[in-house]
C-alpha cells in the first residue's frame, strides 16, 4: 500500500537543500581535517566586517599569522604584548576553534635583542636557553588549556638537509630543538607540539626534519605532529611529491598538518619555491599581470589545483590533522608581498570580497 506519507517527500529533500546550502568547508571535511585560516589583527577584534562569518561558516581551527611572533608578542626584554593573543584566543572560543599558537623559536621576525647582552655582544649558550625557556614558559603558560597547538620551532633546516646556520643552531647547537619542546611541555602537558617548515616535500629535507622528530620521540620528548606549510603553486610541487611527504610523515609516526595552504598564480623573478622570506623583490609592472583582476582561465586553474589538493588530503584523511589556509582571503594574504613587494595576487580560496571561488566539495 502506498505511504499516506509520501507527499511530504518533496518537502523533505527541498529542506535538506537548504541544509547542506549552509554548509561550509569545514562541515564537508568534518571527518576528515580540521579547516583552518591564519588571522591578522583586524580579522580577530572583529574590525575586519565579515570576517567572523566567514570564520563561522567555513573554518574549525585558526593559527596566528604573524602576532604571536616574537617580534610583535615580546619587542623589548620584560615587555609582552598580548593585545593580539586574547583577541586571537576569544575569537577561537567563540567559534568552537582548534586554535594554533605560532610561533615559539624561528630565526626569522625575531629581534636582534633576543640574542645580545646589554653590550651588544652574542649571548652564550646557557643565557640564550635561558631567554627562549622564558619567552616559552610565558606565552604557554598564559594560553595553557586555550591553545590547543603551537608550532614550537619553525624552520630549522636548509632545503639540503643541513642544519640552517641560524641564531639558535650557531649559540645553542642542535638541541636548541628539544629544549624547546621540553619546555612547551613542561609548562602546558596537554598542549600538542608541532615542528613546522616549509618545502617539505623535498626528499632531502624531509629526512632531516623526520630524523630530527623521530630522535626527540625516542627520548621521550613530545611531538606530536609534522607541518608542512604547504606554499605552493598551479603546477609545483606535484601531487605526487605531496603525497609522498604525506606518507612519510605517518610512517615515521607523526600527524601530517598542512600548516599554510596557498597557491601562487603570479609568475615568480626567480626560481624560488617556498617561504624564504629574505626574497624582496621591488615593485613591477612586469610582475604584476591581474593588477586589474585575475582572468578567468588562471582562476579556474587555481580552484582546479585546489580540488585536486583537497582529493589528495581526503584520500589521507586518517592521517592528516588539519588543512590550514595562510589567510582568510585573498586580500589579507602574503602573497600580496613575496616575493615582489605591492603585488595583486589571488592565491586563497575566498576572493576580496570573501566570495567563495569554486565548490570543489
Ligand atoms: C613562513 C612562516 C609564516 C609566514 C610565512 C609567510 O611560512 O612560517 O609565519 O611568515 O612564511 O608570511
Amino acid at each position: 500500500m502506498k505511504n499516506p506519507l509520501y507527499f511530504l517527500l518533496p518537502f523533505v529533500f527541498l529542506f535538506s537543500c537548504q541544509i547542506s546550502k549552509a554548509q561550509g568547508l569545514k562541515d564537508h571535511f568534518e571527518n576528515d581535517f580540521y579547516i583552518g585560516a591564519a588571522l591578522n589583527m583586524r580579522q580577530v577584534n572583529g574590525s575586519e566586517k565579515g570576517a567572523d562569518s566567514l570564520l563561522l561558516l567555513h573554518f574549525s581551527s585558526i593559527t596566528s599569522e604573524n602576532g604571536l611572533k616574537w617580534g610583535p608578542v615580546h619587542p623589548k626584554e620584560g615587555e609582552y604584548r598580548f593585545d593580539f593573543g586574547d583577541a586571537f584566543v576569544e575569537m577561537g572560543e567563540k567559534i568552537d576553534a582548534f586554535i594554533v599558537g605560532h610561533t615559539l623559536v624561528w630565526h626569522q621576525q625575531t629581534p636582534d635583542w633576543v640574542f645580545k647582552d646589554s653590550e651588544g655582544k652574542f649571548l652564550d649558550r646557557e643565557n640564550l636557553l635561558n631567554r627562549m625557556e622564558n619567552h616559552i614558559s610565558t606565552l604557554v603558560g598564559r594560553y595553557k588549556g586555550r591553545i590547543d597547538a603551537w608550532d614550537v620551532v619553525n624552520e630549522a633546516f636548509e632545503e639540503d638537509g643541513s642544519w640552517r646556520k641560524s641564531h639558535w643552531y650557531n649559540l645553542i647547537g642542535e638541541d636548541f630543538i628539544e629544549r624547546a619542546f621540553r619546555k612547551a611541555h613542561e609548562v602546558d602537558p596537554e598542549v600538542q607540539l608541532i615542528y613546522n617548515d616549509y618545502n617539505v616535500w623535498k626528499p632531502e629535507k624531509r629526512k632531516a626534519i623526520l630524523d630530527m622528530a623521530k630522535t626527540l620521540k625516542a627520548k621521550g620528548v613530545r611531538i606530536d605532529g609534522i607541518g608542512m606549510q604547504g606554499h605552493y603553486r598551479l603546477n609545483f610541487p606535484s601531487l605526487d611529491l605531496i603525497e609522498q611527504a604525506i606518507l612519510d610523515i605517518h610512517e615515521a609516526g607523526f600527524e601530517v598538518h598542512i600548516t599554510e595552504l596557498d597557491v601562487d598564480v603570479l609568475p615568480r623573478p626567480s626560481d624560488v619555491e617556498g617561504a624564504d622570506l629574505s626574497l624582496n623583490f621591488a615593485e613591477s609592472e612586469e610582475w604584476n599581470p591581474y593588477k586589474e583582476g585575475i582572468s578567468p582561465v588562471v582562476e579556474q586553474e587555481l580552484v582546479d589545483r585546489y580540488t585536486s589538493l583537497f582529493a589528495l588530503f581526503k584520500k589521507y584523511g586518517d592521517k592528516i590533522s588539519r588543512v590550514t589556509f595562510w589567510g582568510l582571503h585573498d586580500g589579507s594574504s602574503w602573497l600580496n608581498n613575496w616575493p615582489v613587494r605591492g603585488r595583486t595576487n589571488y592565491p586563497l580560496l575566498f576572493d576580496r570580497e570573501k566570495g567563495l571561488k569554486g565548490r570543489f566539495w
